[in-house]
């Protein structure tokens, strides 16, 4: 059983899907890992290190795509990458293969006869916390996102009582307190800034205080904000006007708002006009943690920063690269926890029956077997015992 590990093909991919400390783990699930030579250099890990632990060194990305049984990635394939075709049928393919936001590439997987696994689609359920890569980029996004305004806008974060006199601390307002947002508060607050909060979900409210900032209350009805499964729920448009309305003052009166508004599966919602952005002082910053899926503010452009009347916009789609060697870490152990389930003695064990496969693989015997994906692609739902046949 050989786990392969290639280049990240994206150019501005740091980090790389297996370190060298788990390799031992893989070892305990009877499998042999095969590094394509240099795969963990961008993030700090070289070659030598993997070998060190026992991995193999594949000096050839071909000879990496031919030996492995079991192939990570980090990030989701395009659909013009040269790499879907060197896939192998039977092969499993496991990452953050973004399936709800670009589902075109999945059915391309399917083709291929992988059996592709995204741990984006990971249930959140306890056993499955050591694996959820999402949490581990998420707690990364929203870290930077605090450091990414911190050398932009222009002011400091602290309080200062100097000789000059007194600087007043930044005003930080973070729109959206899941995951990213909470780490967010809690770096901004540790660089002391003063710092209020704001989520749809109510169970947010007692977390956000916990850390040391407001929870600003609006005057809007949430009771059906959150579904079963602690997710935010789409509201009506209507829901969003009197949002943007009523955050209106707050965001003018902050220096950095740090948003991070998502609704898994659906674009974000846009809780930020162009004119609350003109509000803003000169010199503010806006990060926009939700660009991937069109961001939080209207003038976000995924992936780049924009500027106007003084104000910055920035709307970096993936922050945890930015991060590669902790980004690693955390999704090595995530991804290697998570083949603690897949594999057994050395073999592929595909149990459907398992919560944790059966909602995160993809593809199955060329078909796209994932329901919310068969859905996105137009395709008619698979009788449940198709899902369940191996
Ligand atoms: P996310 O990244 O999907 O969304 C970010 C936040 O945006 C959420 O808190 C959501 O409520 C909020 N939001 C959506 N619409 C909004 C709006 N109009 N205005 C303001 N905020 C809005 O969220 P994430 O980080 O995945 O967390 C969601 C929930 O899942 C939280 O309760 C979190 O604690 C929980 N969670 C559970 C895990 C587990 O059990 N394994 C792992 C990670 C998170």
């Amino acid at each position: 059983m050989i786990v392969g590990v290639l280049v990240e093909s994206h150019p501005d991919e740091r980090r790389v899907a297996l370190v060298p400390t788990v390799v031992p783990a893989l070892q305990k699930h009877g499998a042999e890992a095969v590094i394509e030579r240099g795969a963990g250099a961008r993030a700090g890990f070289a070659d030598a290190t993997y070998e060190a632990q026992g991995a193999g060194i594949a000096m050839d990305r071909g000879e990496v795509f031919a030996s492995s049984d079991v192939l990570l990635r980090v990030r989701a394939f395009t659909a013009d990458e040269p790499d879907l075709a060197s896939l192998r049928e039977g092969q499993v393919l496991v990452g953050l293969l973004n399936p709800l936001g670009a589902p075109a590439v999945i059915q391309t997987l399917a083709e291929r006869g992988v059996d592709a696994f995204a741990l984006e689609l990971l249930p959140r359920i306890t056993r499955a916390q050591s694996m959820d890569a999402l949490t581990s980029m998420a707690t990364i996004a929203g870290y930077k996102a605090v450091l990414l305004a911190a050398s932009t806008v222009t002011k400091m974060y602290p309080l200062m009582m100097t000789a000059a006199g007194t600087i007043t601390p930044a005003r930080v307002l973070v729109v959206g307190a899941g995951v990213a947002g909470l780490q967010a508060i809690a770096t901004a607050r540790r660089l002391g800034a003063v710092v209020q909060a704001y989520d749809v979900r109510p169970a947010a409210r007692e977390q956000v205080e916990s850390l040391g900032a407001r929870f600003v209350a609006l005057d809007l009805e949430t009771d059906s904000a959150e579904d079963a499964g602690g997710y935010a729920q789409v509201m009506d448009d209507e829901f969003y006007r009197r949002q943007r309305e009523l955050m209106t003052s707050l965001v003018e009166e902050s220096d950095i708002v740090i948003t991070t508004a998502a609704v898994p599966g659906s674009p974000a919602p846009v809780l930020i006009m162009e004119d609350a952005v003109h509000a803003m002082r000169p010199g503010s910053v806006i990060v926009d943690l939700a660009a991937e899926t069109g961001g939080n503010c209207e003038l976000t452009r995924p992936g780049e920063t924009v500027s106007m009347n003084g104000v910055t916009v920035a709307g970096p789609t993936e922050l945890a690269a930015t991060v590669p060697f902790d980004a690693s870490q955390m999704y090595a152990r995530n991804v290697t926890s998570f083949l603690g389930s897949l594999l057994d003695d050395g073999a592929v064990r595909l149990d459907l029956e398992d919560e944790i496969l059966r909602d995160t693989l993809l593809t199955h015997r060329g078909t796209v077997v994932h329901p919310r994906v068969r859905d996105l692609l137009g395709l008619a739902p698979l009788e449940s015992a198709g899902r369940r046949e191996e």
